[in-house]
């Protein structure tokens, strides 16, 4: 069966990782393992650009139809002034919240080679696998009210709500207890709930899903601030967190660094699965922009191919290729080549198509 792709290549250096991860799309198909078509839409600052949207219609549509998407990054200080009705960053939230993609997976796993990269001891993070769960269309993100009011004496007051309800903290727990159950069987939530209502709410509401539906499955609870300093201290301890859309957010950007690079970071999101059968999905590398580097063929595209092996694997149930994706990428890093972010003296520094190629050669 033909598997539809769009490719949402954003901003900055997303079309240029997009690239190497559309050679390899080609490649599978080329070798006859699938039969993939690709497309591509505009979706964050060039797509205000072009049509004065960050998340033009056109887009949603194209999105609704795909089988799975990939999308590169987006934003940049070019669009920094804009009305943040209209910034890059609505259009991702946007296809995010339109799709219900409600199940943000951010693996953070030390490549042994790279374990010397991490700025944190070799014996802190080598082997270190955890899967952060961030809860990605409710809490503080979408809460509302919102906004930024002027108020009589002249002065302002800017104000954002916390938002969660049962079934919101339901639907995440389930996707992190499946997936704990697929790995080590351990659970750790992370919530503020000795200040915040609303994670109080949230920690006894995992807990009563545990208690029902996963008794096997190993539950801790933490506060964010711990989690932040443990992360950190011990990252080794954790199996899989699961926590609210913005502490997702800040603890997996912080879990990204542990492996060496934010460039190599993939994510999924994923909606409910349907009743036909079907579940939308979007993959995206954890890293943003990256507007400092955009358009010299720097960057590392490992996150990005990395984010294809979670659709493989995820999407197209497609665990043999997934698996020579992920085999390749560890290959090439043994191999000493590096782009710039995870250069190490004495390995050899390449650019982004470089990489791609590598890559490539490793799978064939
Ligand atoms: C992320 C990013 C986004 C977020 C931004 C670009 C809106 O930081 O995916 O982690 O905050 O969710
Ligand atoms: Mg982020």
């Amino acid at each position: 069966m033909t598997k539809h792709i769009l490719i949402l290549a954003g901003d900055g250096i997303g079309p240029e990782v997009c690239r190497e991860a559309e050679r390899i799309i080609n490649w599978l198909t080329k070798q006859g393992r699938a039969k993939f078509t690709v497309s591509h839409a505009l979706i964050g600052g060039c797509a205000y650009d072009e049509t004065g949207n960050p998340f033009p219609n056109e887009t949603l549509e194209a999105a609704r139809k795909a089988d799975a998407i990939l999308l590169g990054a987006v934003g940049g200080p070019k669009w920094e002034a804009l009305d943040y009705a209209v910034r890059p960053e609505r259009g991702l939230l946007g296809i995010r919240k339109e799709l219900e993609l409600f199940a943000n997976l951010r693996p953070a796993v030390v490549f042994e080679e790279l374990a010397d990269a991490s700025s944190l001891k070799r014996e802190l993070v080598a082997g270190l696998d955890i899967m952060i769960v961030r809860e990605l269309t409710g809490g503080i993100y979408f809460g509302q009210p919102r906004g930024v009011d002027t108020l009589p004496d002249g002065t302002k007051k800017g104000y954002n709500t916390l938002v969660y309800t049962t079934p919101e903290i339901q639907r995440i727990a389930r996707v992190a207890f499946d997936l704990a159950g697929k790995r080590n069987g351990r659970v750790c939530s992370v919530d503020k709930a000795n200040v915040l209502e609303s994670t109080e709410l949230w920690r006894q509401e995992v807990q009563k899903i545990h208690d029902a539906e996963y008794p096997n499955i190993a539950l801790s609870h933490m506060y964010v601030d711990n989690a932040a300093m443990q992360l950190v201290r011990n990252p080794k301890q954790f199996d899989v967190m699961v926590t609210t859309n913005m502490f997702g957010d800040i603890l997996s950007d912080c879990a990204a660094m542990l492996t060496g690079s934010l460039g190599m970071l993939p994510s999924a999101s994923l909606g409910a699965k349907q009743a036909n059968g079907r579940q939308h999905a979007l993959y995206e590398p954890v890293h943003g922009s990256a507007p400092d580097i955009a358009g010299q063929g720097k960057a590392n595209p490992i996150a990005t191919i990395l984010s294809l092996a979670m659709m493989l694997r995820y999407s197209f149930n497609m665990a043999a290729e997934a698996d020579l994706v992920e085999n390749a990428i560890k290959k090439v890093l043994a191999d000493g080549i590096r782009t710039g972010d995870i250069m190490q003296s004495g390995m050899k520094q390449v650019g982004t198509s470089e990489m791609g190629d590598a890559i490539l050669r490793a799978m064939e």
